[in-house]
């Protein structure tokens, strides 16, 4: 069956520019040959509330998450040049959480990323451009309003930086406190009043508790600027068109995480070749029905000559959201830029959903997704 859901994004209209791909079939001129194209042109950056943004963000839950993505502290130098490239290249939406980073490791993400910006040597007008999303954890004990700003702060402090750009609640407590949820969304507002976060978002909300943040935030006079859940043709289903179309009505931009399917979606793994952790477990389940999607991403990559992790990514964006794919190398960075500057038609897209819709075995949702 076909997915509907509305293409009609809150704006921007993606320009096809191949020439800014890596695996173009069209051979330049040798004079051409070290000429530099952008990833993207300046006006195929998408609003997301008051703020311009990459069609892409760089998600960073493996930067300092030793348990399920074997973060090293060496890794760090080469973190850094991954940075480095995506700025370089035009990214300018970075996602973290004040909950990424394990045991001793706790708040790395955040960290990393400050130093990251603070190591920066490039162009100056693109690093006070870059903007920083942050998730605040609903731990049980920040029940008032206060102790989100609190976390917010902590966070600043983290980043070192003056103002958030997305400040958003990584998940509701409605399933199984609904009394704290006020406390979350009026944590919203006070940051937003304060100015310590340019605008807000929230993560993991189903359609219904979306439609109640919003009107809730609107009469406080805080504008919902984004709505982040899975979303990847692993786990695409009634609630996330739901959720896109909602947003379309809205003007709230969709962030689509694991848009990897946390790595099931690069073609990499198959049932012989787990990664180790959990995710091996996960992938163990899932994998062995996914040979309709698989081949469908494979044919439409060599078809494209692009990689499978580049259609992944691309279904997202053509979807009218900005995925955050996470990244631990600097191959895999430079793979996933090569996600931006072109567009699967409408047939592909179509062709992919089906492949989608005939792989009995989906993503597992977020325990924290609501209704
Ligand atoms: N709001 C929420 O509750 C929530 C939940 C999850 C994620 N997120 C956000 O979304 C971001 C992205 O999601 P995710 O990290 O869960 O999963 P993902 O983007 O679906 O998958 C990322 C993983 O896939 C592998 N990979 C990436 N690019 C690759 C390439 N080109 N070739 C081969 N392998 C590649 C890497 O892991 P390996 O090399 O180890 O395979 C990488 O860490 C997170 O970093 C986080 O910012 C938010």
């Amino acid at each position: 069956m076909a997915l509907l859901i509305s293409h009609s994004a809150p704006t921007t209209a993606y320009i096809s520019c191949s020439a800014a791909s890596r695996n173009s079939s069209i051979s330049s001129p040798p004079l051409l040959k070290n000429l530099k194209f952008p990833r993207f042109w300046p006006w195929q950056k998408v609003k997301i509330g008051p703020m311009n943004v990459s069609p892409m963000g760089f998600g960073t839950w493996a930067w300092g998450n030793q348990l399920l993505w074997g973060y090293e502290e060496s890794m760090d130098d080469e973190l850094q040049q991954i940075f480095n490239l995506a700025v370089e290249s035009g990214i300018n939406l970075f996602d973290t959480a004040d909950s990424y980073g394990t045991g001793k490791l706790n708040g790395q993400s955040e960290k990393l990323l400050g130093k990251f910006i603070r190591n920066f040597q490039g162009n100056k007008q693109a690093r006070d451009n870059i903007v920083i999303a942050t998730k605040f954890a609903a731990y049980p004990w920040r029940l008032t309003p206060n102790q989100f700003v609190a976390a917010c702060e902590s966070s600043l402090d983290r980043i070192q930086i003056e103002q958030i750009g997305i400040g958003q609640l990584h998940w509701s407590t409605a399933n199984y406190a609904p009394l704290q949820e006020r406390a979350l969304w009026d944590g919203l507002v006070a940051m937003y009043d304060k100015g310590l976060v340019k605008a807000v978002g929230v993560s993991n909300y189903g359609p219904k508790q979306l439609l109640k943040v919003h009107e809730y935030l609107k009469a406080r006079g805080v504008p919902l600027c984004s709505a982040q859940v899975q979303f990847s043709l692993l786990s695409i289903g009634k609630d996330q068109i739901e959720i896109k179309n909602i947003c379309d009505s809205l003007g709230i931009r969709v962030i689509a995480y694991s848009p990897l399917g946390l790595g099931m979606l690069t073609g990499k793994y198959s049932a012989n070749n787990l990664p180790n952790g959990p995710r091996g477990l996960l992938f163990r389940q899932i994998l062995p029905g996914l040979e309709p999607l698989l081949n469908s991403l494979k044919e439409t990559a060599q078809r494209r000559r692009k990689t499978v992790s580049q259609v992944a990514i691309n279904w997202c964006i053509s979807k009218g959201t900005i995925p955050i794919p996470g990244v631990k190398s600097m191959k895999q960075a430079e793979e996933n830029l090569g996600a931006l500057g072109w567009q699967l038609s409408s047939d592909e897209l179509l062709q992919l959903e089906y492949a989608a819709a005939e792989s009995p075995r989906k993503m597992v949702q977020n325990i924290f997704q609501t209704r």
